[in-house]
């Protein structure tokens, strides 16, 4: 909903639970009123009203204070928006008008005479979550010279004034991706993001702030997170009064720069902000809430079970194990199955073969429709692995276009894993991947892609182009397009985003694939705290999450059961990547039965809203679903200690005045009791685990009434 005061110069954007307001001054200064709990009006024109600080001479009276601080001017702060044309530097504008876009979007357009640069800045409301965005038009007319866009931010938000803000953030790397780490802000700047062409297992795009020491489930929580999947900036920054801005974009340093001719137009990013008083778990919720209804393609279909064999066998493969695996991934209940890495080219090791995308001739003599005609006779769905947008110089596409690859004229050509960059910015390189993945998928009956990415940009370089080339960007614009592609044309396929494991999460990303491969890492202790991070922004509904073999030879040889390593992986969408050929007959029985009890609580972990009971720092960890009357509750002790066993977790979500139902232990809970006192896991020993189905089945005061009837008669 938008609100407009009566001169036509305060907007307030309002939610179900929170407001947004801004006011343009008579000097079109636009500044940031309020960012909250729902206000009215008449507050917002009350806050605009406010005595404007005292002019210092060292001090600008905008800094901190503004929607969306430009380069120029009487300002001091990271500008969002840095732009240069005609030998002048900055940007002075004048507001135009303000209109209504289609879904209550707020469009704010204001010009600059000089640059003829139109500036317009996007609001919109979905559900809690404000959407934000700039767009730049170059008006100047026709013959003029080029605008250099040194950086446009998609937005900069303006936190309250308060004392003590305390920043979270998802930080991380390789097999150890989106661990949360929280640290009291101070004054300067903090920077993260990405110089590395994808949004990178560094930090998720994702920074929460806190003032007065929000709980998982009560306070303030401000957080934004932008969905951009190459380079990108956030800048949390706290200025000499204490007010705090956060800035994002895309790009990193100069890599965001471009240079709009006349008549052009460049439109930023999302970056979206969140306002809750629930703590770091109501965020959470309202997050995924927002990606299911707004984000996420066809988010209200669960996700299927999956088999993929990479962490079993590797690059060597062959139709015939295949096959046998995928029998024995069918007698599990599996419902889809993967084929990773090798199946193409003369991709036996990773040294070979990336860039040619047609079947393995003495791998697949027949190439991949009779795999996946059989796997569809088992009652699956069958997909592969792809990873377009690198190629190894041992390819035939290497072999005729090395020109294709991004890398500097007269410089070494830096690999990673034996593999090279496509420069996707070339609309000759676009063209190739389209032709090569649309052949593919109707060659084949394939639902389902997985898509890679397993290394940074290194040389960023197109020989040729001049400068300011759009390498960076362009190749994120290309891959969304083949993406958004490839589903319009095939829209029985779903898509996962892979990147050497969590390389490439990001509301970006997700507007256009399925689930993403959360992290190389499978072991189920380590999961825990991956997954605790990646729950604070994104829900279990994408979250893919494999039970693989114990000892976890890939990583660290630690020896769990299949308990264990199940129930960590029934958190999110749950996937089997383990050896089946090695697994005991015992063992395929149990997990067989662990498949069906998933594929019991799956719409509640897919689709309900998530509680985290207790974080995964050492002692019991457990998190919670809800979804209708229904609950799931995960609990996994690593270790017990001093034979004590572990206090009740406390639930959430429930209804103080309902009677549960537990199907483990066939007891009865009251709501109240379960939510005051908690439920006693009886987990013991070390990495235990169990899963605890409830149910509401009946309103307490009925049993109450019930009971007195007894007693009475
Ligand atoms: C990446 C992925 C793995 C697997 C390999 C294949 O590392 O994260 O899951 O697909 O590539 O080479």
């Amino acid at each position: 909903m938008i609100e407009i005061g009566a001169d036509g110069r305060t907007w307030l954007l309002s939610g179900p639970t929170s407001s947004y307001a801004l006011r343009l001054t008579d000097r079109d200064e636009l500044l940031h009123l309020h960012w909250g709990p729902r206000i009215a009006l008449a507050d917002a024109e009350a806050l605009a009203a406010a005595p404007t600080p005292p002019e210092r001479p060292f001090e600008s009276w905008l800094d901190g204070r503004e929607e969306y601080p430009v380069e120029g001017g009487p300002r001091f702060t990271r500008p969002a928006l840095s732009v240069r044309g005609g030998g002048v530097r900055g940007t002075e504008w004048r507001f135009l008008r303000w209109a209504e876009g289609d879904d209550d979007e707020l469009q704010l357009h204001f010009t600059d005479a000089v640059h003829g640069l139109q500036v317009t800045l996007s609001y919109r409301m979905r559900g809690d979550v404000v959407e934000r965005c700039a767009v730049l038009i170059n008006q100047a007319p026709e013959g003029s010279p080029e605008l250099e866009v040194l950086r446009v931010d998609s937005a900069t938000w303006t936190l309250p004034l308060r004392e003590r803000w305390r920043l979270s953030q998802l930080h991380g790397r390789w097999a150890a991706e989106s661990r949360l780490v929280r640290s009291q802000l101070t004054y300067g700047e903090r920077v993260i993001g990405s110089r590395r062409g994808h949004t990178g297992h560094q930090h998720l795009p994702w920074v929460a702030l806190d003032a007065d020491g929000a709980t998982e489930e009560r306070g303030e929580v401000y957080s934004c997170a932008l969905a951009w999947s190459g380079s990108w900036r956030i800048s949390v920054h706290q200025l000499p009064d204490g007010a705090v801005q956060i800035t994002g974009g895309s790009g990193h340093d100069d890599s965001g720069q471009t240079l709009l001719p006349p008549g052009t137009a460049t439109a930023t990013p999302v970056f979206a902000g969140l306002w809750s008083d629930g703590g770091f778990g109501g965020a959470s919720r309202a997050w995924h809430a927002y990606q299911r209804a707004h984000v996420i393609p066809d988010a209200d279909e669960v996700r299927p079970v999956l088999y993929n064999s990479w962490e079993a066998t590797g690059f060597d493969i062959s139709e015939e194990q295949q096959r046998a695996l995928a029998g024995r991934a069918a007698a599990l209940g599996v419902e889809l199955f993967v084929v990773d890495d090798a199946w193409f080219g003369a991709r036996v090791s990773d040294r070979a073969g990336l860039g040619d995308w047609t079947p393995n001739p003495d791998r697949f003599p027949g190439g991949l429709k009779p795999l996946a005609d059989e796997v569809h006779a088992l009652g699956m769905r069958f997909g592969i692995w792809v990873e377009p947008e690198m190629v190894n110089a041992d390819s035939d596409l290497y072999r005729a276009h090395p020109d294709w690859v991004q890398h500097h004229p007269g410089r070494a050509r830096t690999e990673f894993r034996n593999q090279l960059v496509l420069n996707l910015a070339r609309p000759d390189v676009q063209n190739y991947l389209w032709e090569q993945l649309d052949a593919l998928l109707s060659s084949a009956p394939v639902d389902y892609v997985k898509w890679d990415f397993n290394r940074c940009f290194s040389d960023p370089g197109w020989p040729g182009e001049p400068y300011p080339q759009r390498l960076w960007d362009g190749h994120v614009h290309a891959f969304y397009d083949l993406v958004d592609r490839l589903r319009a044309a095939h829209p029985g396929v779903a898509f996962e985003s892979c990147s050497g494991g969590g390389g490439r999460i990001d509301l970006g990303v997700l507007a256009r694939t399925d689930q993403v491969w959360t992290s190389d890492n499978t072991d189920p202790l380590d999961r825990l705290a991956i997954q605790h991070g990646f729950s604070q922004i994104h829900p279990a509904r994408v979250m893919a999450a494999w039970v693989t073999d114990s000892p976890n030879t890939q990583l660290n040889d630690r020896v769990s059961s299949l308990r264990f390593r199940f129930v960590s992986a029934l958190a999110g969408v749950l996937g089997v990547g383990g050896d089946l050929t090695r697994w005991s007959d015992d063992e395929l029985a149990e997990a067989r039965g662990w498949v069906e009890l998933y594929k019991e609580i799956r719409p509640v972990v897919q689709l309900g809203e998530l509680y985290r009971l207790r974080d995964p720092d050492g002692g019991l960890c457990a998190v919670q679903y809800v979804l209708g009357d229904d609950a799931v509750v995960l609990a996994w002790l690593p270790a017990q200690a001093y034979g004590q066993e572990p206090a009740p977790v406390r639930l959430r979500g429930l209804d103080p005045a309902g009677v549960y139902a537990c199907r483990e232990t066939g007891e009865e809970h009251r709501g109240a009791v379960l939510l005051h006192h908690g439920l006693r896991t009886g987990l013991r020993g070390d990495l235990d685990a169990a899963v605890f189905r409830l149910r509401r089945i009946a309103d307490a005061a009925d049993i109450t009434e019930a009971y007195s009837g007894l007693a009475q008669s």
